[in-house]
C-alpha cells in the first residue's frame, strides 16, 4: 500500500498532458501487480565481444534469484538479451569490416547460447535491435516529450565511447595510458579513453527529480544494494545532477533508433537499452497491461549503477512508470587480482570453464566466491577446492554415508520421525538438531538479499557438522546390534544426516539446480516437497505412498584432474 501511495505521488507530480498518453501511463503507475509475480532481469550484453566469465556471474545469480522465487511459489518472469545499438557496436562492426546486423546477430547468439549454457530457466531474451523493442523506446520517447521533459540543447563534454556515457571535467583526468604510453583524457570512475564532444543534443531534464530519487533510495528498502553502492548512489545524487544528454547527432551515430520526428538524432543507447525492462513485458501496453512489470531485481555490475540507480528510475518518474523494487548491484571478478581484460589475455571463457569442471561446480563456486559487495577473484585452483571439498567431501559424502543399503534407512517412518524428534531431543544430537532447526530462518534473510554466498556457507556449516555427527554415532555398528533401542538409535542418527542433505540440498537447488534434485531424487523426497516450506526441520517425506533410495550419489560429483 505505501509502495502504491509512493508511485501515485511521482505520477500526479509528473502531471502528464495529453489524454491518451495520460490513460496509458496512469494506467501502468496506479497499477500494482499481482503479489505472486516475480521479475528478474538481466543486464543486456553489448555484442561487441564474445562471453567471459564475468557475464557467465550476472546470468547464473539473477537465474538464482528466479529459481529461488520460483522455491517460494510466485510465479516468476527473468529477463535477458543484447545492447546493440550506438557507437559502441557501430565502430567495432565498422573495424570487423562487417555489415553491422549480422555482426551484432553473430555475438548476440553467443549471449543466447551462454543462457542455455548456464542452465538459466526460461530467460524471455530480446534485442535492442528487434522491431518490438524499437515501438516501445518510440512510445517511451513520445511520452517523455508529451510530458515536457525533453528539450534541445548545446551539449558539451568528455564522451567514452567504450562507457557510451558522458563525463564532466571533473570526471576525467589527463594522464599516461600505460597500456599504449600515450598521454590521453580518462574517466576516472572507468579509466577508459574519452574524448571532447560540442554538439546540439536533445536533453533529459534529470535535475529535477534529484530529491524524488533521494527519497526513494532513503525510504525504500534497500532499494539499492548493497550498502557500498547505496551511498555512492546518494552521494551522488547529493552532490548535485545535470540535465541528461539523451540523443546523439545522426552524423556521428547511425547505428541506433532515430529520434521520433527528427531523423538528424540518435536516441541515446541508455535510454534505449534501458526500455528493454518494460518492452520484454508488452510495453507499451497500449493493448494489454503489465503483467509482472515493474522489476521485483534488477541485477547489474557495479560498473553500471549510475544507469539503474539514477537515470532509470528517473526516466520512469518521468514518465509515470512504476519503479523496481530493488537494484541488486554485484561486484566485479578479477583474474590473478587484476581486472579482466582481453589484452592482459586474462579472461576465462565461460564454455570452456563450464566443460571442463561441470556446470553446476560452476555455478557453486560463481555464488559461493562470488562477491556481492567485494570482488571474487577466478582462480581456477578454488573452483577444484570447492568441488572436491564441499559438494563431493561434504554434501556427496554424507549422503552416502548415510544411505547405504547395508544401514537398512527407513524412509517410509522419516515424516513420523521428524515430528517426534521435534519434542524429544537425545544429548548427543542436540547440537545438530539446533543447526538443522535455524538453518532456513539463518539463511532467508541473506537469500532475501541476493547474498546467496553466505547462505550457502551455513548450509555447509551444517554438513560439516552432520557428518562429525555421523562419525561419532556410527551407524555402521549400530546395525549390527539386535538390541531395539539401538535399531531406534540406528534410524534417529541416519534421519539427521539424511534432513542435514534434504535442507541442504533444498537451500542448493536455486544454485545447482540439476544436482540438487538428483540428490533429492536419491533421498527419495517429492517432487511436491521442493518448496522453500520444505526447507524446515521436520517438513520432508510427508507425501504417502512408498520411498525408496536411488542408487548413483556417488558419481554425482565425480574426481576432477
Ligand atoms: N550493455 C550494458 C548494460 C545495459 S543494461 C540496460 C553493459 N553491457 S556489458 O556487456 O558491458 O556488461 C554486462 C554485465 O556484465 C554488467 O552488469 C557488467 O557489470 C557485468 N560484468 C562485466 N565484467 C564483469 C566482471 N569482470 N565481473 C562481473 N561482472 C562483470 O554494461
Amino acid at each position: 500500500m505505501q509502495a502504491c501511495t509512493r508511485f501515485l505521488n511521482y505520477a500526479a507530480r509528473a502531471r502528464p498532458r495529453s489524454g491518451l498518453i495520460r490513460r496509458l501511463s496512469t494506467t501502468a503507475a496506479l497499477r500494482e501487480k499481482d503479489a505472486d509475480k516475480y521479475y528478474v532481469t538481466q543486464p543486456i550484453f553489448y555484442v561487441n565481444s564474445v562471453p567471459h566469465i564475468g557475464h557467465f556471474y550476472t546470468v547464473v545469480l539473477a537465474d538464482v534469484i528466479k529459481r529461488y522465487a520460483g522455491m517460494q511459489g510466485k510465479s516468476t518472469k527473468m529477463s535477458a538479451g543484447t545492447d546493440e545499438h550506438g557507437l559502441k557496436i557501430q565502430q567495432a562492426a565498422e573495424r570487423a569490416n562487417r555489415d553491422t546486423l549480422s555482426f551484432c546477430t553473430q555475438y548476440s547468439n553467443r549471449f543466447r547460447d551462454l543462457q542455455a549454457a548456464a542452465n538459466a530457466d526460461s530467460p524471455d531474451f530480446i534485442r535492442t535491435t528487434d522491431p518490438r523493442h524499437r515501438l516501445a523506446v518510440e512510445h517511451f520517447w513520445n511520452l517523455l516529450v508529451d510530458r515536457g521533459y525533453i528539450y534541445k540543447g548545446e551539449h558539451s563534454g568528455w564522451y567514452s565511447v567504450s562507457d557510451e556515457a558522458f563525463y564532466t571535467e571533473l570526471q576525467v583526468e589527463e594522464r599516461v595510458d600505460p597500456a599504449t604510453d600515450k598521454r590521453g583524457v580518462f574517466a576516472i570512475e572507468s579509466g577508459q579513453p574519452v574524448e571532447w564532444v560540442s554538439e546540439v543534443n536533445y536533453k533529459f531534464k534529470l535535475s529535477e527529480f534529484r530529491d524524488r530519487l533521494i527519497e526513494w533510495i532513503e525510504d525504500g528498502q534497500d532499494v539499492v544494494y548493497p550498502e557500498i553502492r547505496r551511498n555512492e548512489v546518494l552521494s551522488w545524487l547529493r552532490a548535485g545532477i545535470d540535465d541528461l544528454s539523451v540523443s546523439r547527432p545522426r552524423s556521428r551515430l547511425k547505428w541506433g533508433i532515430p529520434v521520433p520526428g527528427d531523423d538528424e538524432h540518435t536516441i541515446y543507447v541508455w535510454v534505449d537499452a534501458l526500455v528493454n525492462y518494460a518492452t520484454v513485458d508488452g510495453y507499451p501496453w497500449t493493448d494489454s497491461k503489465p503483467s509482472f512489470f515493474p522489476p521485483d531485481v534488477q541485477v547489474v555490475g557495479k560498473d553500471i549503477v549510475r544507469f539503474h540507480a539514477v537515470y532509470w528510475p528517473a526516466l520512469l518518474m518521468a514518465a509515470g512508470l512504476a519503479l523496481p523494487k530493488r537494484i541488486l548491484a554485484h561486484a566485479h571478478w578479477t583474474m590473478g587480482s587484476q581486472k579482466m581484460s582481453k589484452s592482459k589475455g586474462n579472461v576465462a571463457d565461460p564454455f570452456e570453464d563450464i566443460e571442463r569442471y561441470g556446470l553446476d561446480t560452476l555455478r557453486y563456486f560463481m555464488i559461493r566466491n562470488g562477491g556481492i559487495s567485494d570482488d571474487g577473484d577466478y582462480a581456477t585452483d578454488e573452483v577444484l577446492v570447492r568441488h572436491r571439498k564441499d559438494l563431493a567431501g561434504q554434501l556427496a559424502n554424507l549422503a552416502a554415508r548415510c544411505s547405504s543399503e547395508r544401514l537398512g534407512v527407513n524412509i517410509d517412518g522419516f515424516a513420523v520421525l521428524g515430528r517426534k524428534l521435534q519434542s524429544d531431543i537425545d544429548s548427543r544430537d542436540v547440537t545438530l538438531h539446533g543447526m538443522l532447526a535455524e538453518l532456513a530462518d539463518k539463511a532467508k534473510p541473506l537469500f532475501d538479499k541476493g547474498e546467496f554466498g553466505r547462505g550457502l556457507g551455513l548450509a555447509f556449516d551444517v554438513l560439516a557438522e552432520a557428518n562429525r555427527h555421523i562419525t561419532e554415532n556410527e551407524p555402521w555398528t549400530l546395525v549390527k546390534s539386535s538390541d531395539p533401542e539401538e535399531q531406534t538409535r540406528l534410524q534417529v542418527v541416519l534421519f539427521y544426516s539424511l534432513e542435514a542433505v534434504r535442507l541442504a540440498s533444498l537451500l542448493l537447488l536455486p544454485t545447482i539446480p540439476e544436482k540438487a534434485n538428483r540428490l533429492l531424487d536419491h533421498i527419495a523426497v517429492d517432487k511436491s516437497e521442493r518448496l522453500w516450506a520444505n526447507a524446515r526441520f521436520g517438513a520432508g517425506w510427508q507425501t504417502p505412498g512408498p520411498k525408496k533410495l536411488l542408487p548413483g550419489v556417488a558419481t554425482l560429483f565425480p574426481k576432477l584432474a
